[in-house]
């Protein structure tokens, strides 16, 4: 078995409380993400604060979840690829031409820029909508052909991966095939509180089931001693892969 990467959410509103975070995390070997509280609140400047605490060798996961015409994604991708990000999410439901056009500006920005262009993973169905709400906004699917369907489309698309629920994984790599990054939040090692996160697994199962990485938030962030919360659970991971 393969160990996924884990990307703490850094769920943060200001610069202070995400460094003091990246210190605390530093060395016990999960990678970062950075969702839309922190860059609305602090910017490009703020991910380079980050990146500079973490050290070279932590990703950083931008998880900005863009979603517009295909022209202004394309010009926020280039912009994003400033900030040097691993891995960029965008929508999956902005349709092809816009995940297209996000595609080719990641390339075009990275061999403009000499950098690296991010994955690009895809957003599908949100975790807090269920079919109710997905019948509410015209959606006539269920979650799970949803999420297939723009799974499959985002691979169309050329996009890297996808964010994907727990208990989506197996159809997924079924679906996807192994190459296909799946990206997977919701993760709640045994014990934890569940939150307001409604379809949850521990971090062996969702990782026996083939998850690329996982994004875990809460249950390190919100620890007592986040460094040790992080290090049980990459811990635990290289275990089982041992
Ligand atoms: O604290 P917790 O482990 O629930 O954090 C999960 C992180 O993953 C949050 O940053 C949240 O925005 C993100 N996320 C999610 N569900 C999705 C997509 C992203 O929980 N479908």
């Amino acid at each position: 078995m393969k160990t996924p990467g884990i990307f703490c959410a850094i769920d943060a509103p200001d610069l202070d409380s995400a460094l003091d975070l990246t210190r605390k995390l530093k060395g016990t070997g999960v990678d970062l993400k950075l969702g839309l509280e922190f860059f609305v609140a602090e910017g490009p400047r703020g991910i380079d604060a980050v990146r500079s605490a973490a050290g070279e060798d932590v990703r950083i996961f931008l998880d900005l979840k863009l979603h517009d015409i295909p022209n202004t994604v394309a010009g926020a991708v280039k912009s994003a690829l400033r900030c040097g990000a691993d891995f960029l999410t965008i929508h999956a439901g902005g349709g092809r031409e816009m995940m297209r056009a996000a595609v080719l500006a990641a390339a075009e920005g990275a061999a403009q820029s000499g950098k690296p262009a991010p994955v690009l993973l895809g957003v599908t169905v949100l975790t807090h909508m269920d079919g109710q709400d997905l019948a509410g906004i015209g959606i006539a699917a269920s979650p799970a052909q949803q999420v297939e369907r723009l799974a499959r489309l985002a691979q169309a698309a050329e996009l890297g991966g996808c964010i994907c629920a727990p208990q989506e994984i197996a159809a997924l790599r079924k679906s996807c095939g192994a190459s296909f990054r799946l990206v997977v939040p919701g993760i709640r090692p045994a014990q934890s509180a569940a939150g307001d996160q409604k379809r949850i697994m521990t971090p062996q199962d969702a990782a026996a089931l083939g998850a690329d990485d996982l994004v875990i938030g809460r249950p390190i962030t919100q620890a007592e001693d986040p460094a040790r919360a992080a290090r049980e659970i990459v811990d635990s991971l290289r275990a089982m892969a041992a």
